[in-house]
Parts: C-alpha cells; sequence; structure tokens
C-alpha cells in the first residue's frame, strides 16, 4: 500500500521568536512546489501561532511538541489540545524520550495525552524507543511492544487513523549514531505487525511510520527508502532550513 511520507521536524527548546520566523519562511520558500510529502514544523510552545502565520496558504503543518490531558483548569503551566489547535497546530508529539526519561513521563500519562489529543480532533506523533542498554540485552522488541501497548491502550478505532508512530532508539537521538536502514526497516516492521494486532490489518497497513535519530541529510534517502520506513522525525538537523528541506526532498526521490 502507498503511504505518503512524513517528515517533521522537532525544534525542542531552541530558536528565538525571530530565528523560529526566519526557519520557518526559509522552509516554506525552498519546499516550494514540494506536495509529494506531508511536512510538519514543531517549534517550541511561544512560537506556534508565528509559526503558523508564517506558513499559512502552503501545504506545511505545524504541530506541538507536548499536550496536557485536560480540559480548562487549575493546571499552571500547561497546555491542552483545544488550545494547540486555536494555535494553528494540526499535530502533536506525545511520548518523545526526552519527556520519558528527563521530565518522566510514564506510559499512563502519555496514554492520556495520546487519547486527549486524539479526541480533540489533533493527530499525533507517539514515539517510542528503547535504550541501547535494552538493545544490548535484546529487549528492543518487548521494549517497544509494551509502549505500544499501553500508550495506545483506548484508541477508538476510528481515530487510529490520526496516529502516527515515530520509531526513535534512545541511543540514536543527538548523539549522531544513526541505526543503520536495515535496523530501522526490521524494527518498523515489528511496530507495523504489533500495530496490526492491536487494531486491525488495515489500520496496520495505512500507519505512518517514522523514524528519528541523528536523521541528517546525508542519511535520509537511505533510511527512507526502505519499505517501511515512512518519513523522519527529525532534532538537530530540523534547525536550519537547507538541512530539513534535504532531508524532505530526499523523502521523494
Ligand atoms: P535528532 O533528534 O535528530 O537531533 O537526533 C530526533 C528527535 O529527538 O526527535
Amino acid at each position: 500500500m502507498a503511504r505518503t511520507k512524513f517528515v517533521a521536524g522537532n525544534w525542542k527548546m531552541y530558536t528565538t521568536s525571530a530565528a523560529a520566523k526566519a526557519l520557518a519562511a526559509g522552509v516554506r520558500e525552498k519546499l516550494a512546489g514540494e506536495s509529494q510529502v506531508t511536512v510538519a514544523l514543531c517549534p517550541p510552545f511561544p512560537w506556534l501561532t508565528l509559526v503558523a502565520e508564517t506558513v499559512k496558504g502552503s501545504p506545511i503543518a505545524v504541530g506541538a511538541q507536548d499536550v496536557f490531558p485536560e480540559e480548562q483548569g487549575a493546571f499552571t503551566g500547561e497546555v491542552n489540545a483545544e488550545m494547540l489547535l486555536d494555535a494553528g497546530c494540526r499535530y502533536v508529539i506525545v511520548g518523545h524520550s526526552e519527556r520519558r526519561t528527563v521530565i518522566g513521563e510514564n506510559d499512563d500519562l502519555i496514554n492520556r495525552k495520546v487519547r486527549h489529543a486524539l479526541k480533540a480532533g489533533l493527530s499525533v506523533i507517539f514515539c517510542i524507543g528503547e535504550t541501547l542498554a535494552e538493545r544490548d540485552k535484546n529487549n528492543t522488541e518487548a521494549v517497544l511492544d509494551n509502549q505500544l501497548t499501553w500508550g495506545l491502550k483506548g484508541v477508538p478505532s476510528d481515530q487510529v487513523e490520526r496516529l502516527v508512530v515515530a520509531y526513535e532508539p534512545v541511543w540514536a537521538i543527538g548523539t549522531g549514531r544513526t541505526a543503520t536502514a536495515a535496523q530501522a526497516q526490521q524494527v518498523h516492521v515489528f511496530i507495523r505487525w504489533r500495530f496490526s494486532q492491536l487494531f486491525s490489518n488495515a489500520a496496520g497497513q495505512a500507519l505512518v511510520i517514522q523514524y528519528g535519530g541523528s536523521v541528517k541529510p546525508d542519511n535520509a534517502a537511505e533510511l527512507m527508502s526502505q519499505p517501511d520506513v515512512d518519513g523522519a522525525l527529525v532534532g538537530g538537523a530540523s534547525l536550519k532550513a537547507d538541512s530539513f528541506v534535504a532531508i524532505v526532498k530526499a523523502a521523494n526521490p
């Protein structure tokens, strides 16, 4: 089945407002005419509206990097899905390994975030991945199985089509060490199989699975040429318009 490739830039806690605007404008300009690949930019919360305005009228979508799974209320410092939609977001990243390890999010909280965001109408980039110690112990599939099972528990079948899974081996994030194309492909096949079990074969076939972890212009084409690697979630290389656009172009050779 032909799945549309999807490349998203995770800007993490980088950029000023001026840099965010320039980066979004640069991506827009350099991507003009590219319509075969789904593209999203995920800036920090304060620049969501600015970036949404900058890409308005282009096919580039905007995503947030987190969401809090409650309706409005006394939740100091938090941002809910309605606010993200209001700010112009179509996507939200949930379960990134930096939030799992640095902030301490567990599968239960991640699951609430996934369901909250989907229910509100957002599309979710759901991140999973094993650490190096887990891989070395041959636990990769067990870890991913757990993250999928608990993170996606209770997702209604009519909302599954708004899920994207990003496979991000923790040992490859920001380290310059990428999974080989063969390693990524092997894991993506497992993820698709498990996702099909959890939902349906059709949902599994339709699922877009991004690879993330030190994706760069020089390794993107090989990674995304694998039959089950449907795109990339890009951190460091998304902070320069040239390198991000080169990765998007590599998705559509
Ligand atoms: P990286 O980050 O491309 O800088 O490794 C990827 C991510 O954390 O999403």
